[in-house]
């Protein structure tokens, strides 16, 4: 169990709420961890029809926590995201997101994965995995260019270029761009009308709208480059360099 991740249910909506708001919410493997059985469970119980990702203070994430990815880059610890990206794959029931700001990297990838995304106006939306070495993850290498075509999505991947709420809601990403404080009630809202639609048809909908063996198979793909380039002297530098905060030199490491 972790505080920093808080678990409500209103009706018949489970409410996932990251809440590291001193850390931007980064998720470390305790909160992908009680994440992933939050979401899975949601998935088994009849009670719960529709899951809610939500944030406290003025990030969605910052990512994947960079000392968690520096310790398994060191081999002393394993990475929980993997299982938390296959439960956001593999969810049949409809997913609702309220973005209160920044989402970098997983924070911008397990929204491909939401059924309904709310961002506040000042959100941005990254996945800068190529500055760190890495890969994209959750199915993104497949999912962000289909969503929003080959030349943005890998000028987000390697540019590391953001772009704002309001390019996300013209791209196709996101349902609606709103002040900040109206995000969670709307998304809130939204979820509460979906609990009163016939839940057959809905997961009926959803599984047609979506490739989930395909998807899942891209995950695992995109699993095993990931588990490599974390192993790498490029990787290694990166998360270095956060550490200490330094921009990082690739150009001093051969290829
Ligand atoms: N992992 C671990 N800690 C993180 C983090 C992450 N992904 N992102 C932010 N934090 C921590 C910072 O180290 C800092 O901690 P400190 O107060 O103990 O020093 C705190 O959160 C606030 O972050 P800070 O960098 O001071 O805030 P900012 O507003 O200047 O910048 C970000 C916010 C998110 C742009 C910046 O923190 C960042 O680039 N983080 C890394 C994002 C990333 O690469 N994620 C992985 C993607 S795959």
């Amino acid at each position: 169990m972790t505080e920093h991740v808080k678990l409500t249910q209103d009706g018949a909506v489970q409410e996932i709420v990251f809440a590291r708001p001193d850390k931007k919410n980064a998720l470390s493997n305790a909160m992908y961890r009680a994440a992933t059985e939050a979401l899975n469970t949601a998935q088994k119980n009849p009670a719960i029809r529709v899951v809610l990702f939500a944030a406290e203070g003025d990030a969605f994430t910052a990512g994947n926590d960079l000392a968690d990815f520096a310790s398994a880059a060191a081999g002393k610890a394993d990475l929980a995201a993997h299982d938390f990206i296959e439960a956001l794959g593999s969810a049949d029931k409809p997913i609702v997101a309220a973005v209160p700001g920044l989402a970098v990297g997983v924070g911008t990838t397990m929204l491909l994965h939401c059924d309904l995304v709310y961002l506040a106006e000042g959100a941005k939306l990254s996945t800068p995995f190529v500055n760190l070495a890495l890969v994209p993850e959750a199915a993104s290498s497949m999912l962000l260019p289909a969503r929003i075509g080959h030349a943005r999505a890998f000028a987000m991947f390697a540019l590391g270029e953001s772009i704002s709420a309001a390019e996300a809601f013209s791209l196709g990403l996101a349902n609606k761009v709103l002040p900040k404080d109206e995000v969670l009630p709307a998304a809130r809202q939204a979820a509460k009308t979906l609990t009163t639609r016939p839940l057959g048809a809905i997961v009926a909908t959803k599984k047609l709208m979506r490739d989930k063996d395909r998807i899942l198979a891209r995950m695992d793909e995109e699993s095993a480059v990931f588990a490599q380039r974390l192993q790498t002297d490029e990787a290694r530098e990166a998360f270095k360099a956060f550490a200490e905060r330094r921009q990082p030199d690739f150009m001093k490491l051969a290829s």
